[in-house]
């Protein structure tokens, strides 16, 4: 999809996507559990709880805008994961899709291992206490204190991203007297069923070594040769949001024949994999994303199929899924203010956050849903935009939705699924304050990640 910039700002308010869903649904106040995390819905009184609180408590004591992370959802999805791969093979939580040192704790007790990809993510990964061989450092462009610290931690792997990167970490690990655990990345030449910008896996682009040309075996044969470096595996990631099985089975395809060259060239069978993450997740009730259970069914299948053609032992698989964990568990809780009806289009319904909490509709097209959560309402559905506080025409939250048409200044709104990727790529725009975390369970609340203080912005700019 090409990303030219629009004459007149993103979208003229006229201009609805291709194929869009006029018809508003059929009860605005019904929560589809596709979208929603597990413990949500309507007490008797028609406000929206989650974890046993209602967001009238919730938006009172901790305000608003705020993300709320339903823990017991987060648990079970990270849990659905690592009984869905079993004893025999490893998840990675991609820390990327969202990262505190409470979610760090619930993954070590899950049984899960971290993902990271630059300092700040292993800086709070050892903090939360993740042991450091369950870590896995990535990155295209790591640099030689991250290495270092990386090493020096003793983190499970370092995935190596380039050919300049596997002398840059051979030669840190040998000064430190180390050898270091690594898997070498490659890109596999699919073309995920993704947006452009979350893609990674076709070759004209900056992560990892195309396996085309021998590119990714040259690779290989040079960091078998360096003693700072054991080299366990191939890494391959290929996109994000992707709900079709197919890439990954190219993927491993083409993974397991590099194995087969390997093994050939080098009689060495290396005896890890790892197919990254990327898997998909509901964010509008249109969405029809897979389980866990389905996708390592798939992937193992694939992958021993595979193996067996090549007469190599099975190895170990790893997948590194960080929105299908944190995704669905999370809302955020906006307060509406100003409500503008443009005659003859639609209704723009501002909230108290926007473009700072979550850049991902302004920055992909990405879809969302929103619902009236502090009470319900038997009103005529009217076609919104809900759009945040910033100066920008682009600051939009959902691009098209339904809510009542008595809505009004002071109700709440809900977004659910942003759990990934909107707090972790949140901005201080316009001054704006980054919100709180909060994490619900069985009737408590607790903030995890505090909202920013004017303090807090004014301590960075020195004057
Ligand atoms: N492993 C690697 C090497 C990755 O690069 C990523 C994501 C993941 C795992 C996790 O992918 P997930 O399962 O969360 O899709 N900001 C974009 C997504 C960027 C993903 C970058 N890498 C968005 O908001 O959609």
């Amino acid at each position: 999809m090409s990303r030219s910039a629009h004459p007149a700002g993103p979208r003229h308010a006229d201009v609805l996507p291709e194929g869009h869903y006029f018809a508003p649904p059929a009860d605005l106040n019904a929560l589809d559990p596709k979208v929603w995390a597990h413990t949500v819905g309507r007490n008797a009184d028609g406000v929206v709880a989650v974890g046993g609180i209602d967001v009238k408590a919730l938006a009172e004591q901790f305000g608003t805008p705020a993300y709320f992370i339903d823990e017991a959802d987060f648990r079970a999805r990270a849990r659905a994961w690592r009984t869905a791969f079993g004893p025999g093979a490893d998840v990675f939580y991609a820390g990327k899709a969202f990262l505190s040192r409470a979610v760090v704790r619930w993954l070590y007790e899950e049984g899960l291992n971290l993902d990271v990809c630059s300092g700040g993510e292993l800086a709070t990964a050892l903090s939360g206490g993740m042991p450091a061989d369950r870590i896995a450092f990535h990155g295209n462009n790591k640099s030689t204190e991250e290495i270092t610290r990386a090493i020096e931690s003793g983190v499970g792997r370092i995935v190596l991203d380039s050919f300049q990167e596997i002398v840059r970490v051979a030669h840190i690990a040998s000064s430190l007297r180390r050898r270091q655990r690594v898997q070498i990345r490659v890109t596999v030449g699919v073309e995920a069923h993704t947006h452009e910008f979350i893609a990674t896996a076709h070759e004209d682009q900056k992560f990892g070594i195309p396996l085309a040309d021998g590119q990714a075996a040259e690779a290989v044969r040079r960091a078998l040769q360096l003693e700072g470096l054991e080299v366990i595996g191939i890494h391959s990631h290929i996109g994000s949001q992707i709900f079709d099985m197919s890439g990954f089975e190219v993927a491993a395809h083409r993974v397991v024949g590099l194995l087969k060259d390997i093994r050939d060239e080098h009689g060495i069978e290396l005896p890890e994999i790892d197919l990254g993450g990327g898997l998909g997740i509901a964010y509008t009730s249109d969405d029809d994303p897979r389980e866990p259970h389905e996708i390592a069914k798939a992937l193992t299948e694939i992958v021993s199929r595979e193996c067996e053609a090549a007469r190599l032992r099975t190895p170990r698989i790893s997948v590194e899924p960080g929105r299908a964990i944190v995704g669905p568990t999370a809302f955020t809780l906006y307060e509406v203010g100003t409500i503008k009806p443009l005659d003859g289009l639609r209704t723009y319904v501002s909230v108290d956050g926007g473009m700072s909490d979550n850049i991902r509709t302004a920055l992909y097209d990405a879809d969302y849903s929103v619902a009236l959560v502090s009470r319900t309402s038997d009103a005529e559905p009217m076609l919104v935009r809900v759009v945040g506080k910033h100066c920008e025409s682009g600051d939009i939250v959902v691009r098209d939705a339904f809510l009542p048409a008595d809505l009004a200044p002071g109700d709440l709104l809900a977004v659910p699924a942003t759990g990934a990727y909107c707090r972790s790529m949140a901005s201080n725009y316009n001054h704006v304050l980054r919100p709180p975390v909060v994490a619900v369970n069985d009737g408590e609340a607790r903030v995890i990640v505090r909202r920013e203080t004017q303090e807090d912005l004014l301590r960075l700019d020195v004057g």
